[in-house]
């Protein structure tokens, strides 16, 4: 597949990448395995995977280490690792966010320290703080990349008027928030504008952190783990599941006719979607990786990838039709 070009830089990734916050994210999920973890990142190299989405908060900076482990035994540009950062962490655990330049400046060296880099590709301001101006927290990143210590720059869960705050002097390269077929709703003004200004969308829990990968069936609803996070999810609470489920039902037959699950399905609509950039799922395992990476393969046809987005718009809007 065609690599997709980031921002309005020089930087292109194949348009699958790989979500880390299950590699070395003990403060998200329970029961993480960290060799295993790290078998998922060797794998995503061995398979070509360019673009490896981190962060500070997986891990309090774990999940960077794990990564960074492997990056040594490998060539280091043969990946796009992308971080994150504006979370401060205090002595008793209180997390807050911090976008100044002083902070972020600190937590890109802490992430290059980490991963065992000179360079990171990509770093996002994780969460948008309350008091920082963000055009000068940019500038701060603008800073580092004509140091060298980035490549792109990055926002995340910023909304469209924010986004337009944090370009005001064009060095956004890319958006990463939350956006898969079950919740479009919240990018709808902001796709067409990143498109518009040649900003990289990247969405994230592009599986609706499981729910679209066709595991769960009417009869067979999912059940996390204390301390899962997705027990937060309103799309997992008990009145919005059944429909979701349901929805995602129609997918199974459209998957059979390519050989193919409904995951692989899923990750080939949005890699068709021409608003949307690289997509990250996260794999907890080599084999859920392995098997993600063979969506690349698969060409949706038009009619299929209508009917999809046709299956997710909302009640709302087909009553408008
Ligand atoms: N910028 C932000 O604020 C932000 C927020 C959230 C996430 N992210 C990034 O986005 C990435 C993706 O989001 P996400 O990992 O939370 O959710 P996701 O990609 O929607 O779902 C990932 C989960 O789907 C399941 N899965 C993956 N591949 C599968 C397969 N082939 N077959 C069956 N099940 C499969 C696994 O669930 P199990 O673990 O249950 O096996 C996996 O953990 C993250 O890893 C992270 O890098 C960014």
């Amino acid at each position: 597949m065609a690599k997709i070009q980031i921002g309005r830089t020089e930087l292109s990734v194949n348009p699958l990448g790989l979500g880390t916050n299950k590699i070395g994210g003990y403060n998200l999920f329970p029961n993480l395995d960290d060799e295993v973890g790290k078998k998922v990142i060797q794998s995503a190299i061995d398979h070509d995977v360019e673009l490896i989405d981190t962060a500070f908060m997986y891990g309090l900076g774990h999940s960077e280490e794990l990564i960074g482990e492997v990056l040594q035994k490998n060539d280091r540009h043969k990946v796009v690792v992308a971080t994150k950062g504006a979370q401060q962490v205090a002595a008793d655990g209180t997390v807050t966010l911090n976008n100044t330049p002083e902070f972020l400046t600190k937590s890109v060296d802490e992430s290059l320290q980490r991963l065992h880099t000179d360079y990171l590709d990509i770093f996002y301001i994780h969460f948008p703080d309350q008091d920082t101006p963000k055009a000068e927290a940019v500038g701060a990143l603008q800073r580092l990349r004509e140091a060298g210590k980035l490549r792109a720059i990055g926002v995340s869960n910023f909304n469209l008027d924010q986004v337009k705050e944090a370009d005001a002097d064009g060095y956004v390269d890319l958006v990463e928030n939350q956006y898969n077929l079950l919740q479009q709703n919240a990018v709808k003004e902001l796709l067409p504008y990143l498109s518009e200004q040649h900003i990289s969308f990247v969405p994230y829990e592009p599986f609706a952190a499981a729910l679209l990968t066709g595991r769960y069936a009417p009869d067979n609803l999912p059940h996390f783990e204390e301390g899962d996070h997705r027990l937060n999810i309103d799309l997992y609470k008990p009145d919005q599941l059944k429909a979701n489920v349901a929805k995602v039902e129609q997918l199974k037959p459209i998957a059979a006719t390519y050989h193919a699950t409904v995951a692989q399905i899923v990750l080939a609509w949005y890699m068709k979607n021409p608003l949307i950039g690289p997509v990250i799922p996260g794999a907890r395992t080599p084999e859920q990786l392995l098997a993600n990476v063979q969506s690349e393969g698969l060409q949706l046809s038009d009619s299929d990838y209508k009917i999809i987005e046709q299956i997710f718009v909302s009640f709302f809007e087909n009553s408008r039709q």
